[in-house]
This record gives structure tokens, sequence and C-alpha cells, in this order.
């Protein structure tokens, strides 16, 4: 059914029974009207009546678990790769699954802001670097995590510090095999990733399933969860206030204990740091680096956990999830196994193990992580998220401030 096309018997249907009801059934025959229009009700709603193409109605990807592949099959179907709108409840978006509307998106300064859920707000990180609101906040902190924890010489200074992680890594495998038959390489990959990023970050590497360990692992894997759920409050204004999924009491929760823990963190590197003077950039953590430039930033204490943590959340399911998925392919394709050992063989020899000096000689290796990339990147969908912060033209279509822009990495990519 079209708006154009409603039975008129069903119109009457609504009017039969006096004011109040009336005025219900224009409100319902509306909502009708506009979540039957191409691109949904929030599109239909808006003063733009765009006419870019898409699905009427409520898109649920995001309540499932692949929503990349949902929109990539949607907007394949319905041949709107280029651009396609939909709605989420009130939220307008626009998708891009086609290189060049996806360059227009990420290269525009109309999409300088990200789209923030309740559940990334709420735990606190619109002060932190991946969704805090563009301008000279979020521009310190880009300045600063390239300079000082992104910067090449820091992280080659840091290769001892994942080889350990490595080995560790695979001591855990050979023990769990010789003890159960089998490994859930998963957990020890997300673990490992784990203690990666702690040690770059906070300078502190954690036994999990024990004390702070199982606090830390605890507190990430409700963060996740928090992050990952689709959150109707984030679409539907109306209910937001009745928190009906329960994720803001969650996430306040979470808040506390986050706080708590880094906190202490920070406060073991205050007392530290009182005692033995600061450490220089290439010794020090992130933690370090960041009460350094704590005055001259004008960081408060708590824009300083916000950073921390967002780095443990960015930086530890992409690279496990990236791994995990490189040891996939392997175990499908015994030949490109074999391949990538015969060169380590001949590059490194057996008696010791890859360091980070070997990689750009490791050649056939590189491609492997390249390719994996570009078949599973990690956060396909939702890494790439824009938010409009002015109107904008993408090709010829108009798209109205405040609509999010997202690119489809996982459906651009060739298969
Ligand atoms: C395989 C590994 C990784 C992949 C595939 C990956 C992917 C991405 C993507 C796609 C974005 C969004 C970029 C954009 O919107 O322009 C992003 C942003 C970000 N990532 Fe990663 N990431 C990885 C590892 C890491 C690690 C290890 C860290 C931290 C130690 C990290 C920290 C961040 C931060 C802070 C941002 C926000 C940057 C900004 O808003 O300017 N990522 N990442």
């Amino acid at each position: 059914m079209t708006p154009s096309n409603i039975d008129p018997a069903f119109i009457l249907l609504f009017f039969s029974n006096g004011g109040l009801c009336h005025v219900l059934s224009l409100a319902l025959i509306a909502l009708l009207v506009f979540s039957l229009s191409p691109g949904g009700i929030a599109w239909a709603s808006s003063r733009s009546h765009s006419r870019i193409p898409g699905p009427s109605g409520i898109v649920l990807a995001f309540s499932g678990t692949l929503p990349h592949r949902v929109l990539a099959k949607l907007s394949s179907s319905l041949q709107v790769a280029y651009l396609m709108a939909f709605s989420i409840g009130f939220t307008r978006f626009i998708i891009s699954s086609h290189p060049e509307s996806a360059k227009e998106i990420l290269n525009s300064s109309a999409f300088a802001d990200r789209p923030i859920k309740e559940s990334a707000y709420e735990l606190l990180f619109h002060r932190a670097m991946g969704f805090a609101p563009f301008g000279e906040y979020w521009r310190n902190l880009r300045r600063i995590s390239a300079t000082y924890l992104f910067n090449p010489k820091r992280i080659s200074a840091q290769g001892g510090l994942r080889m350990e992680i490595g080995a560790q890594m695979m001591d855990e495998i050979e023990a769990l095999c010789r003890r159960d038959g089998k490994v859930e390489v998963k957990r020890v990959l997300h673990l490992g990733s784990l203690n990666s990023i702690m040690m770059c970050v906070f300078g502190k590497k954690y036994e999990f399933g024990e004390g702070e360990g199982m606090e830390l692992e605890e507190l990430v894997k409700e963060g996740y969860e928090l992050l990952g759920v689709f959150n109707w409050s984030d679409h539907l204004p109306l209910i937001g206030w009745m928190d009906l999924q329960g994720v803001r009491r969650r996430c306040r929760a979470l808040v506390k204990r986050v706080n708590v823990f880094v906190g202490r963190i920070i406060e073991e590197h205050k007392e530290r740091r009182r005692i033995m003077g600061a450490l220089d950039a290439m010794n020090g953590d992130f933690v370090d680096i960041l009460l350094d430039l704590q005055l001259d930033e004008k960081l408060s204490d708590s824009d300083i956990i916000a950073v921390l943590w967002e780095m443990i959340f960015r930086g530890t399911d992409t690279v496990a999830i990236l791994l995990e998925w490189i040891l996939a392919r392997m175990v499908l394709h015994p030949e490109i196994q074999s391949k990538a050992q015969a060169e380590i063989d001949i590059i490194v020899g057996s008696s010791r193990s890859v360091s980070d000096s070997d990689i750009p000689k490791l050649h056939y290796l590189q491609s492997i992580v390249k390719e994996c990339l570009r078949l599973h990147p990690p956060g396909p969908l939702l890494s790439w998220a824009r938010l409009a912060i002015h109107d904008a033209y993408i090709g010829d279509n108009f798209i109205p401030a405040g609509t999010t822009a997202m690119v489809n990495m996982w459906a651009i990519t060739p298969r």
C-alpha cells in the first residue's frame, strides 16, 4: 500500500467515533502515510522532502546481529548503492555503499560530527576523541594522540611489550591445548589485545580471572554490551525518558565503577610522579602523557578517564577480531598458511620470534593482513558514521542538517 492507494474504507473506519477519535485517527493516518513514504517516517516528517530513494517503514537492521549485511542487501535490491535513505524511529539516515558517495561523506566538512548514542554519552565518550563534538577540544585530542600515542617512534619503542604479550598468548594456547585438548582462541585474542592496550595506555598488565584483572574484564564486557545494544531511546525521543531497556541505568552504574577503577590508576601515577618525578614521553604510558599535558590542555580528571577508557574500547576488539579473521582464513586456506610460514622461515629463521623490525620484509604476511581488513573490516558500519552539522549535498541529493550519514565499508569492498 502506498500513500496514494490507501483504501477510503480504511480511513472511514477511523473517523466513525467523535472528536478525540478524530484527532487520534488523523495522527495515526499521518503516521501511516509518513511511514509509507520512501526513506520512512523520519524523512517524510523532515522539512526537506528529499527524493533520496530508500525503503519505507522502519528499518530494523540494527536490532539484528549483522546490520552491514542487511543494509547491503537492501541497497543492492533497491539498486540504491550510491545513496539510500532510511529511518529508524525518528532518526534520519543515509547510507553509502559506493566508493564515490563514501568519499564525499568522509571528506566533507559538513559531516564533521559523530552521532552519539545515549550509551556512549552516558559512558562519557562525548569527552573522548571518537565522539567529542567537532571543535577545538576534539582537535586537541587528535593532536595529542597523533603526537604521543600513535607516534611511530613510540610504537616501535613498545615492540618489546607486544612481543612479551605475544609470547604469553602462545604459552596460554599451549597450556590450554595440553589441559583441555581445545582452545577458545577468541578469548585468548581478546584478553591478549586488552593487555596490549592496557600496557600501552596504563603501563600495566593484568592476570585475568582474578582480582583487578577480573574487575577489568567485567567492566569491559559490560561496556561492550551497552555500546552494542540497540536502544530505542536513541530513536524515539518520546519514550526515551522511560529508559525501557535499562541502558541508562546500567551505564550510570558502570561509569561509577569505571571512575573508581581508572581513578585509582591515575592516582597511582600521580603518586609515583610525586616520588620519582615525571617520565619522558617515550618511557611513560598514555596516562603519564595526559597528566603532563593536563594543565596546558585544560583536561579535567574525568576528561582523562574518558579518553583512556575510549582507547580501551576502540583498541581491544578491533585488533582481536582482525586477528581472529586472519587465523580463520588461514585455517580455511592451508596453502596460504604454508606460504606465510615459508616467508617467516626465510626472513626470520627458526631461532627467534618475529619482531617489529622484520615486518617491512614480510610482504606476504602484510598482504594477508590487508586482505583480511578488506574482506572483514572491523566496525564495518558504525565506525564510519557521521552527523551532518549543516545542510549539505551528496551528488545532487540534499541532506538536511542533523542527518546521520553512514558508509557501509563491508558493502564497498569487492568480494
Ligand atoms: C585493527 C585495528 C583497528 C581498526 C580496523 C580500527 C578502525 C577504526 C575506524 C574505522 C575508525 C573510524 C575512523 C573515522 O571515522 O574516520 C577508528 C577510529 C578510532 N580508533 Fe581505531 N581501529 C583499530 C585499532 C585502534 C586502536 C588499537 C586504537 C587505540 C589504541 C584505536 C583508537 C581509535 C580512536 C581513538 C578513534 C577515533 C578517532 C577520531 O575520532 O578521530 N583504534 N578506528
